[in-house]
């Protein structure tokens, strides 16, 4: 929670107490560029003994509450009829209103579940933004992703609160060129993930859902960052200040026919769920549940999942919880640009995003930008990265390379895991990093696989340039660090 100091600045203080901790370990920078060599310049493909702070990802990396782990001790291991999953309907009824639930391993299983019963070839699904197996998915199915984000989404250095917004005069023209009976449904993603973790407000939901409505198109709410979302929603939406987090949370799920989330980001845990309160819904996708999943009260998660996502998802709506990486990454944002390190404004949820492009201005698109960001920021502080640009969009259908919207990396900040000092260490690094940004000269691939390209990509550092950036950071800092 942001708690105002006597000298009236303002630092996200913890809202919980250190119980269990793992041992961290941070290799000299020699070593981290043998590590980076060896996983072909994709942070990916590191091995953790080699990541001092890992910040790749805030999916299933979040610190578990007690009673999270407390409720894995007492789950029902059965294989159909748990009561662990009976426990998750009534949680999932609480937080969310829904009455039927189906749970799935991850997010992206919820996505192929969607996509087999509702994208047919040569539908479009509008959406707010994609994520990379959101868009891998409908595309496979033979749908077409459209993003009808507004034009402020695309802005890196902006004050506008809900850079997640859904363009409605976008939205109205695809309904008029394609027809409703070509919508598989529109998609609206809880702080939009690959724009930087952007809320929409609940404002522009509301009106989705009118116009979806309206025109017998579905709304599906991608809510793996719910609980982000409600807290932007409680610090930014004009009337939502004195609401709390779970009836914001609750006034979303209302609006939308069907949700599905991945229990690896706000829930803090492994796992995922589709409900919704439509019978007919329900029942035309619980039939291929068991083909891709498992049984219908397990789904492919193991039991103990299923209990730890049921308190998780209570927990999440408690605002010290809810905010407690949106306060950090805030203040990781202001002081990167106190510094004049090129951040995304506003800060979002999930991470930090450096606006790779205005880092790096002299480096094309070509020589993938982000991703030698991302590298560069392991070499410089072990502290590993994900590259969410054009490393992390693939080729088209006819094999042309995609210039991604934006060239960003993404320093996540899983909840309660990392402290204040850590993220000042980050920063620090950073900063030192913009300073030597003429040295990174831009990466080329080695090894380029087919489909989500950037998990198993191998890339070359041109001209050498990460010897060279280890020896200008061995020359500031000596052979220790
Ligand atoms: N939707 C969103 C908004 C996501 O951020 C993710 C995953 C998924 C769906 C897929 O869920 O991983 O459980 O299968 N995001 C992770 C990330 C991978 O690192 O941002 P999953």
């Amino acid at each position: 929670m942001n708690i105002k100091l006597s000298d009236g600045t303002e630092i996200p203080v913890e809202m919980h107490k250190i119980k269990i901790v793992q041992k961290a370990h941070l290799v000299p920078a020699r070593e981290r560029l043998q590590a980076m060599e060896e996983a072909g310049y994709n942070t990916f493909l590191l091995r953790t003994r080699h990541v001092f702070l890992d910040m790749l990802t805030d999916s299933g990396t979040n610190a578990m509450s007690d009673n999270q782990l407390g409720a894995m001790m007492v789950s029902d291991d059965a294989y159909a009829g748990s009561e662990s999953f009976y426990r998750l309907v009534d949680a999932v009824k609480e937080v969310f209103g829904f009455d039927f639930l189906l749970p799935v391993h991850q997010g992206r299983a919820a996505e192929n579940l969607l996509a087999k019963v509702f994208v047919k070839p040569g539908d479009v699904v509008p959406m707010n933004y994609h994520f990379t197996t959101t868009k891998a998915h409908f595309e496979l199915a033979g749908g077409t992703v459209l993003e009808i984000f507004t034009d402020e989404a695309l802005n890196t250095c902006s004050t506008f609160p809900f850079k997640g917004n859904l363009d409605l005069e976008k939205f109205r023209q695809v309904i008029a060129s394609h027809g409703s009976d070509h919508i598989s449904f529109v998609r609206m993603e809880a702080t939009t993930n690959l724009l930087g973790g952007q809320p929409f407000s609940m404002e522009n939901l509301r009106q989705v859902k009118k116009m979806a409505a309206e025109n017998n198109i579905l709304l599906v709410l991608d809510a793996s960052l719910i609980s982000e979302q409600a807290y932007f929603i409680h610090q930014r939406e004009a009337g939502y200040e004195n609401t709390p987090i779970l009836d914001i949370v609750r006034e979303m799920a209302g609006l939308a026919d069907i949700m599905y989330l991945s229990g690896r980001k706000s829930c803090a845990v492994r796992g995922g769920v589709i409900a919704t309160n439509r019978k007919d819904l329900f029942e035309s996708i619980k039939p291929w549940l068991p083909v891709y999943e498992g049984f219908l009260t397990y789904g492919g998660m193991s039991t103990k999942e299923v209990e730890a996502m049921a308190v998780g998802m209570r927990e999440m709506t408690d605002l010290g919880v809810a905010g407690c990486s949106a306060d950090m990454i805030r203040h990781f944002a202001h002081r990167l640009i106190d510094r004049g390190v090129p951040v995304v404004t506003p800060p979002g949820g999930l991470a930090c995003h450096i606006d790779a492009t205005r880092f790096l201005p002299n480096l094309p698109q070509s020589k993938y930008i982000a991703g030698s960001l991302a590298a560069a920021m392991y070499l410089a502080s072990g502290a590993r990265g994900m590259e969410r640009g054009t490393l992390s969009t693939d080729r088209d259908r006819d094999g042309n390379e995609v210039f991604s919207d934006l060239e960003l990396l993404r320093l996540a900040v899983p909840r309660r895991t990392y402290t204040i000092s850590q993220i000042d260490y980050a920063v620090d690094r950073l900063t030192w990093l913009h300073r030597h940004a003429d040295l990174i000269k831009g990466l080329t691939f080695v090894e380029e696989p087919p489909i989500l390209r950037f998990f198993f990509g191998r890339l070359k550092a041109i001209d050498n340039w990460g010897q060279d950036l280890v020896e200008a950071f061995r020359k500031d800092f000596g052979d220790e660090l």
